[in-house]
């Protein structure tokens, strides 16, 4: 027996904020952030939807996929970095609005390697008996962490065509750094056991290295703080990521191609037998460099990228990115894949399906 994918759905919120756009609203340019990370656009959820929402919408979608009803779903297992609340976390939330019956469902936070995670996390419970039918949702909704003041965000979803306030100008584009890699959006999956052992997850191997935990944090806003919150905090901008994005890059070149040899050299396979890598939707060059140090020369777009249009959405990158290439016909049976995905904590991995 081997745990396959038999659904999969997405949600992306309607608001499509443009490179140029941003360059009106901070000093930053549309050739600047296409050469630098290889985004073009990216979405942004409204206030009141957040990833819950985004997520419950992608699990309906993946369930209607896997022509399957709700109540056959006897596990859920929520990835994001910015739930709706600081508790309970979205798990229940997802539950509720996708009328899921009362199932073990729980959140993970392994950031940018959530969705990973969820997949081996669901091939585990499955494998072992304990679900027959594991639904694995990334949803995120960054726009709250956005440094945007209201003059930015008037000017962003259309409400005004004013140039945006000096102070809002400022703020923002002392965290262009970071803001203009992320946008917003949900990817679901259905998994289920097939009686094929050949096909379906093979097998995965996952790290974590807490040395690495300040690569990308949030500082303020947590309980080794009494209060958890406060001004102090918030003067201090705390409450928003810092990122060594330099660093990161440095180690997601290596870390994620290395857990991709690792996994199929266990598996006697060898990297070169991958007929797709789906990786964590970071940067553009990450992309580039991993086919590069692969040798994937053939002139097949082996290691696709899809950050063009979605920018970094941290733990829905990999449902978003497997569903584009089934939209575009090339996920076919017999394949063999590979996902992988570096996030900060640090936490990252590999693993290998076999396409059915
Ligand atoms: C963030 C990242 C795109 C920056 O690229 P980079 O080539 O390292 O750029 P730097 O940070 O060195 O900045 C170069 C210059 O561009 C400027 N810059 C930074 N952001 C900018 C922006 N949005 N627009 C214009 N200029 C910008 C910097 O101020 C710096 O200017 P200076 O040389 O005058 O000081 C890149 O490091 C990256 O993608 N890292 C990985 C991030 C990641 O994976 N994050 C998610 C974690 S899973």
């Amino acid at each position: 027996m081997g745990t396959v994918i038999v659904g999969s759905g997405t949600a992306l919120p309607e608001l499509e904020v443009s490179n140029d756009q941003l360059a009106e609203v901070m000093d930053t340019s549309d050739e600047w952030i296409r050469s630098r990370s290889g985004v073009h656009m990216r979405r942004y959820s409204d206030p009141g939807t957040g990833s819950a929402t985004l997520g419950a919408q992608a699990v309906l979608a993946a369930i209607a996929d896997a022509g399957i009803s709700p109540d056959e779903v006897d596990l859920l297992i929520s990835a994001t970095m910015t739930p709706d609340l600081l508790a309970p976390g979205n798990a229940p939330l997802i539950q509720h609005q996708a009328n899921l019956g009362p199932i073990a469902a729980f959140d993970i936070r392994q950031q940018c390697a959530g969705f990973l995670y969820g997949l081996e996390l669901a091939d585990a419970m499955l494998s072992s008996g304990r679900a027959t039918t594991a639904v694995v949702v990334g949803a995120e909704a960054h726009a709250g962490y956005l440094p945007f003041g209201p003059s930015v965000w008037g000017r962003l979803r259309g409400e005004h065509a004013n140039p945006v306030s000096d102070a809002d100008y400022q703020q923002a584009t002392k965290y262009r750094a970071w803001s203009v890699l992320f946008g917003d959006g949900a990817g679901a999956m259905v998994l289920r056991r097939d009686p094929d052992p050949t096909r379906g997850f093979l097998g995965g191997r996952l790290f974590s290295d807490g040395s690495l935990f300040d690569l990308i944090w949030v500082e303020g806003v947590g309980f080794r703080h009494q209060p958890y919150v406060d001004q102090t905090q918030l003067d201090a901008e705390m409450h928003l990521p810092s990122m060594n994005g330099m660093e990161l890059f440095r180690q997601a070149v290596r870390l994620m191609p290395d857990s991709v040899a690792a996994v199929a050299d266990e598996h006697g396979l060898r990297v070169n037998d991958l007929d797709l890598v789906l990786a964590h939707q970071a940067n553009e060059r990450i992309i580039a460099a991993m086919r590069k140090q692969f040798g994937f020369d053939d002139g097949e777009d082996r290691v696709p990228c899809n950050i063009a249009h979605h920018g970094n959405t941290t733990a829905a990158t990999l449902p978003l990115l497997y569903q584009d290439l089934r939209d575009e016909s090339r996920i076919v049976p017999g394949q063999l894949l590979s996902f992988t995905a570096f996030g900060a904590g640090a936490h990252w991995g590999a693993n290998l399906y076999r396409v059915p």
